[in-house]
C-alpha cells in the first residue's frame, strides 16, 4: 500500500487498480504503460536553462499566485505551506534530506494541479554555476518576488561554500552521517550538521536572507528552487556515485505527518519512500559538478539496492577533544588548542589510508541574527577573515539556519538561552597537506575559528560561542 504515495498524482495506478503493486513487481512486467509513464516522469530542470517565458516559469508563477490567494483555511495555502515547515522542519539531523524532499514532492504537486499544467516539474537554482538568485525571482509584481530578502539581484554566493571545489568535496564523501547529517531520535532534535547541510545548505539561507534567514523562508519562493538543489546533490552522490542511505530502520521507518496532497489533504509518508521517488516520481536536469549517470543501471536492481541501504556509523576510535567555551568575534577570531597523539594520526595522513580525521565544533550557540559564517583554520592562531581560504591551513567552513523569526522580546522578560547545534567538518585532506609541508609532528592541533561577514551585510555583532572542539579518527 505504501507505494501508492509515489503516484499518488499520477493516475496510471488507480486506471490499473493496482495500488498493491510494488515496484519491484512493476519492473518485472506486467504493467507496460506504468513502465512507460515511470520512464518520462517529470524532468526537474536548472531554471537557468529556461528562457523567461517557458511554461515552467510562467506556471511556477501562477501556481505560487494561486497558493497566495487561497483562504488560510486551505492546507495549500502559501503561507500555511510554510507553516508546515516552521512548525515541523527538522535541522541539524539525518531526517533534513528526506524530509524535504517529501515537502518539495508535495508542493510540487499542488503547483502541478493549481496552475494546471499537468507536465509541471519544479526548477532548480544551482547556485555553484549560477551563485546569484536567478532573474526569473526579481520584477516587480512578480509572484516570485520575496521583497524581505537581502541579497540584491547581483549579490554573488561565496565559493568557498557553494563553488564546484566545495561541493565535490562534498560529493565525495562516502559516509552517511558526514553527507547527511547525524543520526537523532526525534524529528527536531539538533544532533549536528553534516556537511551538505551545514555548509552550502545553510549559507544560501543566510546570504538570500530576509525570510530565508529563519524558519518562514518557505515564503520566499526562491526556498523551493534551493532546496531542489539539494535533493538533486541527494541524488547525484546516492544514486549516481552509489553511495547507500543508512539501512538503520530508526530512519528508514520514520513517517512524516506534516504534509498535504494536491487537493489540501493531509498525507504520510514513510522516510524510505521518499528513497524511491528519484527513480519513479521525478528526474534531474544534472546538477553536479562533474557529470554522473547511475551507477547501477538496472531499475529493479536500483530500487532493491535503494530500499536496502548499507549500515553506516560515524564511531571514533580515537577522539581528542577540548571542552572550554571559546569566543569568536569579527575582529577577534578564537579557537582551542587540542592536545593530541600524533602516532594516532598516522592511519589518516596516509594518503592511501581509509581513516579520517572529524573534527566537531560542538555546542555552537546560534547566534540570533545569521551574519556572519565561519571559517575553521588548523594550526593558524593567527587566521582573519582576511586570510585566503587558498592557504594550506584552511579546513572548511559552516553557516547558521535557524529557528522561528525571533520575537521583540517583551520588556522585563529573559532572553530565551539560544539553541545549540554541532559541525562536522573533514579535515583529512587539511591534515594531509600540512603533513608533506612538515608541519604536523607537534602533540597538538590549534583550531581557529574565524566568523567572516555576509558579503555587503551591515554588520550587527555578533560573537560565536562554542563549548566543545573534538578532532576524532573514523574508521568507516
Ligand atoms: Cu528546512 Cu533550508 O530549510
Amino acid at each position: 500500500m505504501e507505494d501508492q504515495n509515489l503516484f499518488s498524482r499520477r493516475d496510471f495506478l488507480r486506471g490499473v487498480g493496482a495500488a498493491s503493486i510494488t515496484g519491484l513487481t512493476l519492473w518485472a512486467g506486467g504493467c507496460e504503460s506504468c513502465r512507460n509513464q515511470i520512464e518520462h516522469r517529470p524532468t526537474r530542470r536548472n531554471i537557468a536553462n529556461l528562457a523567461p517565458n517557458d511554461p515552467i516559469i510562467q506556471s511556477y508563477k501562477d501556481a505560487v499566485a494561486a497558493m497566495k490567494a487561497l483562504p488560510s483555511s486551505d492546507g495549500r495555502n502559501w503561507t500555511k505551506q510554510a507553516e508546515i515547515h516552521q512548525n515541523h522542519c527538522p535541522h541539524g539531523n539525518w531526517w533534513f534530506l528526506p524530509w524535504h524532499r517529501a515537502y518539495l514532492f508535495y508542493f510540487e504537486s499542488i503547483c502541478r494541479k493549481l496552475s494546471g499544467n499537468k507536465d509541471f516539474a519544479l526548477p532548480y537554482w544551482n547556485w555553484t554555476s549560477s551563485p546569484s538568485i536567478p532573474a526569473p525571482f526579481w520584477g516587480s509584481g512578480n509572484p516570485l518576488l520575496d521583497t524581505t530578502r537581502v541579497a540584491t539581484q547581483s549579490s554573488v554566493a561565496d565559493s568557498s561554500m557553494v563553488g564546484p571545489a566545495k561541493i565535490m568535496e562534498i560529493l565525495n564523501l562516502t559516509n552517511f552521517f558526514l553527507f547527511a547529517s547525524k543520526a537523532a531520535t526525534t524529528q527536531r532534535q539538533n544532533a549536528g550538521y553534516g556537511m551538505l547541510e551545514g555548509t552550502p545548505h545553510n549559507y544560501i539561507h543566510g546570504f538570500v536572507c530576509g525570510d530565508m534567514c529563519a524558519y518562514m523562508s518557505p515564503l520566499d519562493p526562491v526556498f523551493w528552487c534551493h532546496h531542489n538543489v539539494i535533493d538533486c546533490l541527494w541524488v547525484d552522490w546516492n544514486i549516481n556515485r552509489g553511495n547507500p542511505n543508512t539501512d538503520d530502520a530508526n530512519w528508514a521507518n520514520f513517517e512524516f505527518t506534516d504534509f498535504v496532497d494536491e487537493n489540501g489533504n493531509p498525507v504520510s509518508v514513510k522516510t524510505i519512500i521518499t528513497v524511491l521517488y528519484p527513480i519513479f516520481s521525478y528526474q534531474y536536469e544534472p546538477c553536479g559538478p562533474t557529470m554522473m549517470s547511475p551507477k547501477i543501471s538496472d531499475k529493479r536492481l536500483l530500487e532493491e539496492w535503494l530500499r536496502k541501504g548499507a549500515p553506516a556509523k560515524l564511531e571514533f576510535v580515537k577522539r581528542f577533544e577540548l571542552r572550554q567555551s571559546v569566543s569568536a568575534e569579527l575582529s577577534k577570531p578564537a579557537g582551542g588548542t587540542i592536545k593530541v597523539e600524533p602516532e594516532a594520526f598516522r592511519s589518516v595522513l596516509e594518503s592511501a589510508g581509509k581513516d579520517k580525521a572529524v573534527l566537531t565544533v560542538d555546542e555552537v550557540e546560534i547566534p540570533e541574527k545569521q551574519d556572519v559564517f565561519v571559517r575553521v583554520f588548523i594550526n593558524k592562531p593567527d587566521a582573519s577573515s582576511a586570510t585566503s581560504i587558498e592557504d594550506q591551513h584552511y579546513a572548511g567552513s559552516f553557516a547558521f539556519f535557524c529557528c522561528p523569526e525571533v520575537s521583540k522580546g517583551q520588556p522585563g522578560m529573559a532572553m530565551p538561552a539560544r539553541p545549540k547545534a554541532g559541525y562536522l567538518v573533514d579535515v583529512t585532506p587539511t591534515l594531509r597537506k600540512l603533513n608533506q609541508g612538515g608541519s604536523l609532528s607537534s602533540p597538538q592541533l590549534d583550531v581557529t575559528l574565524v566568523p567572516v561577514p555576509y558579503e555587503n551585510r551591515p554588520i550587527v555583532s555578533q560573537r560565536v560561542t562554542l563549548g566543545r572542539l573534538e578532532v576524532g579518527i573514523a574508521r568507516f
